[in-house]
């Protein structure tokens, strides 16, 4: 998938989201190298700082059928990623990452772009 289809897949999936609280619905999707695609959406919960993003909810699915890191080809997002979910992009060794940007673009970056400097557990 392209970064406009990779987008495009995410904001279908996004109407499947549970955002009840800030009505703001997110998709995502994780293309494993096999071929595999899988869905995730925003679920929050009452206790706010409970929530759950678009995008872990796609790689924890991803994960549960078996990826690992460097499994994932490419997520895409219907918005910008936030800096948690950022640092899940880089742990799974996501090699492309699209999302629509504010003004509305479909853009593509590496995991590296979008989070320079990146922390990892030392050995
Ligand atoms: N959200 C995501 O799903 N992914 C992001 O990267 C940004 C934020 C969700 C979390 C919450 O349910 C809603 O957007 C508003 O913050």
């Amino acid at each position: 998938m392209n970064a406009q289809e990779l987008v495009e897949r995410a904001e279908a999936v996004a109407a499947r989201a549970y955002a009840p609280y800030s009505g703001y619905f997110v998709g995502a999707v994780a293309v494993a190298r096999d071929g595999r695609v899988f869905e995730g959406v925003n679920v929050e919960n009452a206790a706010y700082p409970l929530g759950l993003c678009a995008e872990k909810a796609a790689i924890a699915r991803a994960v549960a059928e078996g990826c690992r890191p460097g499994d994932l080809e490419a997520v895409g997002i219907t918005a910008s990623p936030c800096g948690g979910c950022r640092q899940w992009l880089h742990e799974f060794r996501v090699e492309r990452v699209a999302y629509r940007n504010v003004a509305g673009d479909v853009v593509e970056s590496t995991p590296a772009e979008l989070l320079p400097d990146t922390w990892d557990l030392p050995a």
